[in-house]
């Protein structure tokens, strides 16, 4: 099972909520009511793990080895949702429990193999924005959060990676399947980010005060289109090794997927 080692690795990497984070070197006049807004709705975003693990558990529910995983998962973003609203909590910003239930919400049923491929996507696009409000927040503690939590969803990305290795290992046809959710998730604008809590309906961004805070923060702190490349590379990254063969850009993803459907529908 990928989870002995999976496990082992993120214990070793992980930080610690109480020791790692220097609270006491918080300076709340270094913010601005807008960031204060902002990291409340991304706090509240990274609640929907809670959501997810119920699909995870349900529409992977012989996979015992990932089920497994999804325990480590689940508590690591739930603590992203809790380091946020501590630190909320240390500048005057409290959410109220009771204001939580409204925001729950349950994924429809989906293809096992199409979720893990948009979470994998998801995961890098989310460490890619975390790096940026890392770069830009205007209070230390707060950039030094960010970028932990970058690095935990980068991490997150990679157990991804091995799922979906040992899927292609196990069940070479579902290949096709992670391709064309790659090339989907891919195409994304700051307009309409692509990320597995914006992409449902309803989605767990839909349900916030401010909707459009994705949207916002990106086009402050990531304007532009090409912004994305990192992700990119990463995702035709692991498409490339997947498939077998070298995949440089979304054109050759595109052209890779009509090879596969011509090649099964010849079998046909
Ligand atoms: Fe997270
Ligand atoms: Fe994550």
């Amino acid at each position: 099972m990928l989870y002995d080692d999976l496990f082992v690795n993120l214990e070793r990497a992980r930080w610690n909520l109480s020791r790692d984070i220097d609270w006491e070197a918080i300076e709340p006049d270094k913010l601005t009511p807008g960031w204060i807004f902002d990291v409340r709705e991304v706090c509240l975003t990274e609640l929907s793990a809670l959501y997810a693990t119920e699909m995870f558990l349900r529409d992977f529910y012989a996979d015992i080895d990932f089920c497994s995983f999804i325990s480590v998962w689940f508590y690591e973003e739930m603590k992203h949702h809790l380091v946020l609203r501590k630190y909320l909590e240390r500048v005057g910003e409290v959410i109220e429990e009771a204001e939580l239930p409204r925001l729950r919400l349950s994924f429809d049923e989906g293809p096992a193999i199409e979720t893990l491929t948009m979470h994998f996507c998801g995961e890098q696009r989310l460490a890619h924005w975390y790096t940026a409000f890392s770069a830009n927040a205007p209070e230390p503690v707060l950039r030094q959060i960010f970028k932990v939590l970058a690095a935990d969803e980068l991490r997150h990305g990679a157990a991804y990676a091995k799922y979906l290795r040992k899927a292609v290992r196990n069940k070479p046809e579902v290949l096709p399947a992670i391709l064309r959710m790659a090339l989907w998730m891919i195409r994304t604008t700051n307009d309409n980010p692509k990320h597995p809590t914006t992409v449902t309906e309803p989605s767990v961004v839909s349900l916030l005060e401010d909707p459009h805070y994705i949207r916002r923060m990106l086009n402050m702190y990531l304007p532009g289109r090409d912004h994305e490349a990192p992700v990119q590379r990463r995702i035709l990254a692991l498409m490339s090794e997947l498939a077998g063969t070298k995949l440089s850009s979304v054109r050759d993803l595109l052209t890779q997927i009509r090879a596969l459907e011509e090649t099964a529908a010849v079998a046909v």
